[in-house]
């Protein structure tokens, strides 16, 4: 079965051909980042604006690169949500419009749970269910029990900043550019994480949630004390990012004591962290547990995701191209992809 997959939530138009659920005949995808660098964020106007202009072009920037024709497609799956309204549209309206006049099945994904089947992508092993899920983007951070692919729920959450927003207000901090993810990962490799003991928000009684804006805080009042001005900012940004990853690994840890899963599996835009990853596999590799990680290509925003998960979830995504609409607050939980939202 080949799924072509388009993925428009946020500032990324991409597009994607996928075979079987797995084989990535091509990905393609078109950062916006210079567009919104000026303003220190995402602009949801500019975005859905830019996404108007590329989307054309990425879908048969796809079907090329794989070598297929709009016939050889044997279905559309697009992201419904959840994300910025005017992006999402701009997706959904274009699958719709492929789906109706090529006659062909359309599949309405949520962007979560695409995140969550990236780690299907490629050769070799897959994830065995039940599974643990640590979904860390720019908008989410969850832990996500997956019992089977149309069977998942959220077991742990932020209660304030996702791990992603937290990574780009602290980088804010430093002056380094937009989106900061990157590169105070880049810097946060040249530095020493045991040089700021920075706060590390512990695992609440009876509750996997997690928490990033008090260390946010905290950064910047050590940034504005005298010992901050002093510090070298590749260890600010060295122990920031051990506090992020030991706050996400007790998590993990803590949803294995409750039950032992089969795998684990990372996910989301945060996943491409390479100190994350690492603390990842060391943590598997003590407890005998298979972790999962996609390369960082298929870890951020990216349409290759929401083919396989259009391939794995089937008929519970079937949408009428007529009138599956978009949702910006899509629930995470499955539900039919027309109900109205
Ligand atoms: O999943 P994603 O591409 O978009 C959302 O759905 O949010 O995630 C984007 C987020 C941004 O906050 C970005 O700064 C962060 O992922 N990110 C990283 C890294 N690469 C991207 N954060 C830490 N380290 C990275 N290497
Ligand atoms: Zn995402």
């Amino acid at each position: 079965m080949l799924v072509l997959g388009i993925e428009t939530s946020c500032d990324d138009t991409a597009t994607a051909v996928v075979r079987g659920g797995r084989v990535v005949l091509s990905s393609v995808s078109t950062d916006q980042d210079r567009f919104h660098a000026k303003y220190g964020g995402i602009v949801p106007e500019i975005a859905s604006r830019r996404h108007v202009a590329l989307l054309s072009a990425a879908v048969e920037d796809a079907l090329d690169r794989a070598g297929t024709t709009f016939e050889q497609i044997d279905a559309i799956a697009v992201t419904r949500g959840p994300g910025l309204i005017g992006s999402l549209v701009v997706g959904v309206a274009a699958a719709k419009a492929l789906a109706f006049a090529l006659r062909k099945p359309l599949y309405g994904v949520n962007h979560l749970h695409g995140h969550i089947f990236a780690s299907f992508l490629g050769e070799g092993e897959v994830p065995r269910y039940p599974f643990l899920a640590l979904l860390v983007s720019g908008g989410h951070s969850q832990l996500v029990e997956v019992e089977s692919p149309t069977a998942m729920r959220v077991i742990g959450r932020t209660r304030d900043d996702a791990a992603g927003e937290a990574y780009d207000k602290t980088a804010r901090l430093l002056g380094l550019g937009f989106p900061g993810g990157p590169q105070l990962d880049a810097l946060a490799q040249r530095g020493d994480p045991r040089a700021i003991a920075f706060p590390r928000n512990r695992v609440p009684a009876g509750s996997l949630d997690m928490s990033f804006s008090g260390l946010k805080t905290s950064v910047r009042y050590f940034l504005e004390s005298s010992a901050g001005k002093r510090a070298r900012i590749e260890d600010v940004a060295a122990s920031f990012q051990a506090a992020v990853i030991d706050v996400l690994i007790a998590r993990v840890g803590a949803a294995f004591a409750l039950r032992p899963y089969a795998s684990v599996v990372l996910s989301g835009g945060v996943a491409a962290n390479s100190g994350l990853q690492r603390a990842l596999r060391e943590w598997s590799q003590g407890n005998g547990v298979d972790a999962f990680i996609p390369p960082p290509k298929y870890c951020t925003d990216n349409a290759a995701m929401i083919a396989a998960a259009a391939f794995y979830q089937g008929d519970a995504l079937l949408a009428d191209p007529i009138a599956l609409s978009a949702d910006p607050n899509l629930p995470f939980a499955l539900r039919p992809s027309t109900s109205s939202g």
